[in-house]
């Protein structure tokens, strides 16, 4: 029997040295255990000598192609300032670039260039479906593409020259106001860097998503950026369901044979639920109130001709109440309501919108297209009651008008 070796506790490393036998510094198995989507790690020497596998006037060639993905990122390091320029360019654009501070970036390349495509088999304990592509990047001195984070896994190998790379290897998660408003590239606010390397020829810095980085050349340099595919999840739901859905026949719709009497107007009630929910059987676990939700917005907008058109001017919360017992408020034909109880209140849908209000005023405004506007007056000393009514007539839902 053999001796399994005895799994240290301690932290595994960030930096480590290729070997003939291990090109990651250690078997895949132990990459994929201790790094690969958890932490980043430094492999010295991955591609011995370095990787020259496509030429910067090459890589500019395939720039200028129509088909090809590509970008250049101009830096001005004094004012901070980031400008980008999409492809495909045109040989005179290249030309008439500074010296220093930028970066021509070529997505895809693999499909363009055997010796490219070459550099997977490198990767090839990672299922190939799970790689999107080598994007090529050739910079000039003082070249990047900004203080940014991914959000696929990546392999940064270095392939001509010599690039700075910084990480912060312990935050993860930014939510969008951690990102600047100035530029298209998504550039972080803020960075504070945990790991400063140099990369040297056919080094390659592992990235799991998330993790902010930041990569300046060193003079002219080129890099090969190994990038997965990670679908979104949102990607994932959309897709599973425009595929559960290509089968099914226009005729195989929501039924409701069993349906009871309506009472209060258009309640959306838990036996319409149910229905909803045997229509959807892949969706079976989801929570009652969500589904309610996503339903009563569903449909009242399923089927709308027209978007009920805003007024001129907003009412005043005072002036709604001045007006309201001497007008018949009317509802826009187009816009759709419904509701749900929720809690000890309701749930208003109207138009798509899903609206907080008290069960009363919910019931008034589903039930009928003309209200007297005196029953509704009382309602308006509940806070929710006259935010609703005023958010309706806003969007233009709801009309004030005077009794025939
Ligand atoms: C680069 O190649 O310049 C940028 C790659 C990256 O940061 O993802
Ligand atoms: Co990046």
């Amino acid at each position: 029997m053999k001796a399994r070796a005895k799994r240290s506790d301690a932290t595994p490393a960030i930096e480590v040295r290729a070997t003939p036998r291990h090109p990651l510094g250690m078997p895949p198995r132990e990459f994929l255990r201790d790094y690969w989507q958890k932490r980043p790690l430094l492999v010295r020497g991955m591609f011995p000598g370095g990787v020259e596998a496509v030429a910067p006037d090459d890589l500019a060639g395939l720039a200028c192609e129509e088909a090809a993905l590509s970008r250049i990122v101009l830096r001005n390091e004094k004012r901070d300032q980031w400008t980008l320029r999409n492809g495909p360019f045109r040989e005179r654009d290249f030309a008439r670039l500074p010296k220093t501070h930028w970066t021509l970036l070529v997505q895809d390349v693999d499909k363009w260039d055997m010796d490219v495509a070459a550099l997977l088999t490198r990767f090839a304990f990672i299922p190939g479906w799970r790689i999107d592509d080598v994007m090529v990047s050739y910079a000039t001195d003082g070249g990047g593409v900004g203080e940014h984070v991914d959000q696929y896994d990546v392999f940064l190998v270095q392939g001509a020259g010599y690039r700075h790379w910084s990480i912060d290897a312990q935050r993860r998660a930014f939510a969008p106001a951690a990102f600047r408003d100035d530029s298209e590239l998504k550039l972080l606010r803020e960075f504070s860097p945990t790991h400063e390397w140099l990369l040297d020829p056919g080094d390659t810095l592992y990235l799991p998503p998330g993790v902010a980085h930041d990569g300046i050349a060193l003079g002219e340099c080129t890099t090969y950026s190994i990038g997965m595919r990670a679908p979104s999840r949102a990607e994932l739901l959309f897709d599973f369901a425009e595929f559960l859905a290509e089968p099914l026949t226009e005729d195989d719709r929501y039924v409701d044979p069993d349906l009871a009497p309506a009472h209060d107007g258009g309640e959306i009630d838990d036996a319409a639920l149910v229905r909803v929910r045997k229509a959807l059987p892949h969706f079976a676990n989801v929570e009652k109130s969500v589904l309610a939700h996503w339903f009563g917005r569903f449909i009242t907008r399923y089927r709308s001709a027209q978007i009920a058109a805003m007024p001129g001017r907003g009412i005043g919360a005072a002036e709604l109440q001045r007006r309201l017992p001497k007008c018949v408020v009317l509802r826009n034909p187009f816009s759709r309501f419904a509701w749900r109880r929720d809690g000890r209140g309701a749930e208003l849908f109207v138009a798509g919108e899903a609206l907080r209000c008290p069960t009363a005023l919910a019931r008034l405004l589903v039930a009928g297209r003309e209200i007297d506007g005196g029953a509704l007056t009382g309602l308006t000393a509940n806070a929710q009651a006259l935010a609703t009514l005023k958010a309706l007539l806003d969007g233009g839902h709801l009309q004030l008008t005077r009794p025939r």
